[in-house]
């Protein structure tokens, strides 16, 4: 494939600074933090790629600890033709950064999000022993490692480098498999596009000015709140009918664009089947939520709504099975 396929041409956005319409602009500064001292170099080494090297150039101009992990991430969608720039970096966040990227005409997306996650030793690891519980491992292509793939459950038992390698794919291809599945269903969710060893392609929420709020720094009209709040339960239950609990619901994983809801930041999605937590998560889902919505108005008892949900999708937990207890 020819070097200027992946060529991307400068705009008037230079992707210098993180944005955010949300009020919380941090001018001149990136959001993702530079790692120190040695992680900042196996950072260097573990990505190791120049953009010549990479074979593409981006608009966005990435911090050299970025640069290389960026591009190799992305390189997958630029070679298929679904991305043809990254334009600036959304945020960063605790696990993964998001970009601004141009969509190649044949997605018939002008923006597409991609989300990068972090190498896993530099990921800002929340615990998440208790959303794996009850959940198969996914490989590369969103299938389940079989208890009898003895190769892999070594690796995942000794907790090898191979083992956290396939762990960080599987918590990946969740957030991917889970946005397929819900976007399917007719959820208000980003539409996904393709997932990467690395990287997800997904629909881009707002337009090119910047990073769209999340509902936490949005105050809503009374009208508004209980349409929106009546939004999140059918969100929910839906999720509910599909036997998954989002598992980090709150009103920072929350996008408010145009008077829409997007719900996003699904890698620790949890079986409502088998994860023996699953009735906390989902109160503690519903809970936070409703907390926003009392703030902006809305008359709403979280108790009451997540035994409700529960009384009609919840299941009582089975024993584990081998697979699950990785
Ligand atoms: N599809 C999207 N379209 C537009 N912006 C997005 C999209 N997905 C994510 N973002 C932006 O990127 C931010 C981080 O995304 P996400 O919550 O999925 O990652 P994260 O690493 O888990 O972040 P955090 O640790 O802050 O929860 C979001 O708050 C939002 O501003
Ligand atoms: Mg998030």
């Amino acid at each position: 494939m020819p070097k200027e396929r992946y060529y991307a041409g400068s705009t008037e956005d230079d992707g210098a600074d993180a944005e955010d319409i949300g009020g919380r602009r941090r001018g001149g500064q990136r959001v993702g933090q530079r790692p120190k001292g040695d992680a900042g170099r196996l950072l260097a080494e573990l990505a190791g790629m120049t953009d010549q090297e990479a074979g593409f150039t981006t608009t966005y101009t990435p911090a050299r600890f970025e640069e290389g992990w960026l591009l190799s991430s992305l390189r997958f969608f630029y070679d298929q033709q679904m991305i043809t720039d990254v334009l600036a970096q959304v945020k960063g966040g605790k696990e993964a950064n998001v970009y601004r990227c141009a969509g190649h005409v044949t997605t018939g997306q002008p923006l597409l999000a991609a989300k990068v996650y972090r190498p896993r030793q530099f990921r800002n690891l929340r615990n998440d022993k208790m959303y794996r519980e009850g959940r198969v491992v996914l490989t590369a292509e969103g299938r389940a490692v079989k208890a009898t793939d003895q190769r892999i459950m070594r690796a995942l038992g000794k907790k090898t480098a191979f083992g956290e390698q396939v762990q960080h794919t599987s918590w990946l291809m969740y957030e991917y498999t889970t946005l397929e599945r819900l976007y399917a269903a007719g959820a208000a969710v980003p539409r996904p596009f393709a997932a990467a060893e690395n990287a997800i392609l997904m629909g881009y929420v707002g337009d090119a000015r910047g990073a769209v709020p999340a509902l936490h720094a949005v105050s809503l009209e009374p009208a508004e709140a209980g349409a929106l709040f009546e939004e999140t339960l059918r969100n929910i239950e839906l999720m509910l009918q599909h036997g998954l609990i989002h598992g980090d619901l709150s009103p920072y994983n929350v996008l408010y664009w145009e008077g829409r809801l997007t719900l996003i930041d699904f890698p620790q999605v949890t079986s409502s089947a088998t994860n023996p937590h699953a009735r906390d998560i989902l109160a503690r889902d519903v809970t936070r939520m409703c907390a926003y919505f009392q703030r902006e108005g809305v008359d709403c008892d979280a108790e009451e709504i997540s035994d409700d949900l529960w009384a009609r999708y919840g299941v009582e937990p089975e024993p584990l099975q081998i697979e699950e207890m990785v």
